[in-house]
């Protein structure tokens, strides 16, 4: 192998419109602690040594702003690269990916919307693929009791059944792929939606998930509860305290 396939490229897929998180700007461009979200898992991902690309997927309206803000943020000297993202997650991701050099042999996928995560959980999910899994997600335990129920607009929903909770886990991002693994499902998909005039499979919340719906083998490592989502506005009030938590430590 040589040494760019073993370095791992990164696609951050940022274009989504933030519409659970309430009016404002789209969310990837929100602040914590002053600082975009997307510049922090921008970050969070150039500190990893396992990393040697960023590609971003902007809003496809704010290419040229991002490009500045990452600049603006002291990232200009990071091999970082900004593509137009698209209608869907995974239409960002698949633009992301298609930015990526072919040499590149291990890609991950990390949510703009996932500021905090840990350099640790970066690194293990890379080391898991390189060791030779083809698709790897972080995870959580749950807290709460999980139940299926029958959607019912405005409720009540009548409970199907309750999975047991020790067998479920709550994935995070980034998750790490063999490029092929990825690049091959992405283009599956897009073969459906195409012959299916869109009218595909439902979309999958991540691109593990994709690897699962065409028989791919994926493995959950450890994740990290700073790694969560900012989904809604409790979710910044968290992240928030999680940052000035991690400031007031570095200060010390
Ligand atoms: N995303 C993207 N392109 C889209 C939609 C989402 O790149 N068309 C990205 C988001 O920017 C985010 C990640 O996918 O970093 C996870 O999606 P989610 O948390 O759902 O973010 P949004 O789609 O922005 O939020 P919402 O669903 O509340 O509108
Ligand atoms: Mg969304």
């Amino acid at each position: 192998m040589n040494a760019t396939a073993a370095v791992a490229a990164a696609v951050v897929p940022a274009a989504g419109r933030g519409e659970r998180l309430g009016p404002g700007a789209p969310k990837a461009l929100r602040e914590l602690g002053g600082v975009p979200l997307l510049v922090h898992a921008v970050r969070a991902l150039t500190r990893s040594r396992a990393v040697g690309l960023v590609v971003v997927a902007a809003p496809a309206d704010g290419v040229a702003e991002v490009v500045a803000l990452l600049d603006s943020h002291g990232l200009e000297g990071k091999d970082i690269r900004v593509v137009a993202g698209g209608a869907t997650r995974q239409e960002s991701v698949r633009l992301g990916l298609a930015a990526i050099p072919a040499e590149v042999g291990i890609v991950l996928v990390h949510d703009a919307a996932r500021p905090l995560v840990p350099v640790e959980v970066v690194d293990a999910v890379a080391s898991a693929v390189r060791a030779g899994a083809e698709a790897v997600v972080p995870a959580v335990p749950l807290a709460d009791t999980v139940k299926r129920v029958e959607p019912v607009a405005g409720g009540p929903e009548p409970v199907l059944d309750t999975p047991d909770r020790a067998t479920l886990r709550a994935v995070q991002t980034p998750q790490g792929f063999r490029r092929e693994t990825l690049a091959g499902v992405h283009a599956k998909a897009l073969a459906e939606e195409t012959a299916q005039d869109g009218a595909g499979l439902p979309p999958v919340t991540d691109d593990a998930g994709l690897v699962e719906r065409f028989g791919g083998r994926v493995v959950v490592v450890p994740g990290h509860e700073e790694a969560f989502k900012v989904t809604r506005p409790l979710d910044l009030v968290l992240a928030e305290a999680v940052l000035a938590r991690r400031r007031a430590a570095d200060a010390y």
